[in-house]
């Protein structure tokens, strides 16, 4: 086991070299040198386990080929598949994605936004926490970009921040398919199950259920409406509160897969079998349920590969003056089948 690193300097002694020379050739750069003066530095460099000093050839570059990403919930099938795609695509041209969870909170989201730019990142894409849509935090997040020249887009959640492309699905379409397909089925007392308040997608979502029902005729009842957070539990307690509050419903609507699965487990306690359920965001779990799973899908592999070429393009300079704002269409998909076009 080899225990001094082995630099540009030894491999140049042991080639009889210039340091220059071994620098172009273990770069790839375009010599003057022969065929096999190029080989045997090659080989000297991975017989004596060479590797590059990254952070001494990013003084020299400028750039890291680094990336940051920084995702609300990382437990989130949601996310962890977005995180996924982001990196598949960025290993693709070479980059390095440093991920960070902001656990949904702007105080955690600034602090880890702050240590990847203290990195030098070459990008960052991020999910803005729910909480960051209050005006004052919203601010905040806007100077923290101001101090930075690093390319920022955004990921899955709107909002009109500082010269930052944004990709992300339209949420009011989304909630409309769901319920219209909801209502189609049959069902005309549909409660939802939204996400944490101050959620601008779930408000979006909100927006798509009120359109739909306008559509069909159906009144809107505001105590059909609960708060959940996205995770596991309240798609139970959404489902409890509306039993307490004797809200009479024959269908769910829950604005993520996690949330509907909950509320499917409190039903099926409770001896309920034949009501109504839909989900959102068709995660990696609804698909090998292979039950009749009804849910909105969001392809965050797709999400992900635009969001990676949005940022290559700014980094790369390639992006022109105005942002970028790439609003993509959900799909309805019903149980092992898909309607309205093909969910993946
Ligand atoms: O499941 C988490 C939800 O929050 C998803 O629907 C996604 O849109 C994110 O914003």
């Amino acid at each position: 086991m080899k225990t001094k690193k082995v630099n540009i300097k030894d491999i140049a002694r042991l080639a009889e070299v210039s340091i220059t020379t071994v620098s172009q050739v273990l770069n790839g750069k375009p010599m003057r040198i022969s065929e096999e003066k190029r080989n045997l530095i090659i080989a000297i460099a991975k017989e004596e386990g060479y590797r590059a000093n990254q952070v001494a050839k990013s003084l020299v570059t400028k750039e890291t080929k680094t990336i940051g990403l920084i995702i609300p919930d990382i437990e989130n099938a949601f996310f962890s598949s977005l995180a996924k795609a982001v990196e598949d695509a960025a290993r693709k041209e070479g980059y390095l994605v440093l991920l960070m969870n902001s656990g949904d909170a702007h105080d955690q989201h600034m602090k880890v936004m702050d240590l990847l730019f203290s990195r030098q990142i070459d990008g960052l894409l991020m999910t803005v926490p729910n909480e960051s849509y209050e005006a004052s935090r919203q601010s905040e997040l806007e100077e923290g970009l101001l101090k930075t020249q690093t390319p920022v887009v955004l990921v899955d959640r709107p909002m009109d921040l500082r010269g930052c492309d944004l990709v992300y699905f339209d949420n009011e379409r989304g909630g409309y398919i769901a319920t219209r397909h909801l209502i189609q089925q049959g069902y005309r007392e549909i409660a939802c199950i939204t996400g944490p308040k101050g959620s601008i997608n779930s408000d979006m979502r909100l927006e798509g259920y009120k359109k739909a029902l306008i559509e069909f005729g159906i009144d809107y009842d505001p105590k059909r409406v609960v708060e959940g957070d996205y995770h596991f539990a309240s798609g139970k307690c959404g489902v409890n509160t509306l039993i307490q509050e004797g809200v009479e419903f024959d269908a769910i609507f829950a604005f993520n897969d996690i949330m509907a699965f909950g509320a499917k487990e409190l039903l099926m306690h409770i001896g309920i079998h034949n009501m109504g359920l839909m989900g959102y965001d068709y995660v990696y779990l609804s698909k090998i349920l292979g039950e009749r799973f009804n849910s909105v899908a969001q392809n965050s592999t797709l999400l992900g590969a635009r969001a990676f070429e949005l940022l290559l393009d700014r980094m790369m300079g390639r992006g022109g003056a105005e942002k970028v704002t790439l609003c993509l269409s959900p799909k309805l998909v019903t149980g092992n089948g898909s309607h309205g076009g093909s969910a993946y």
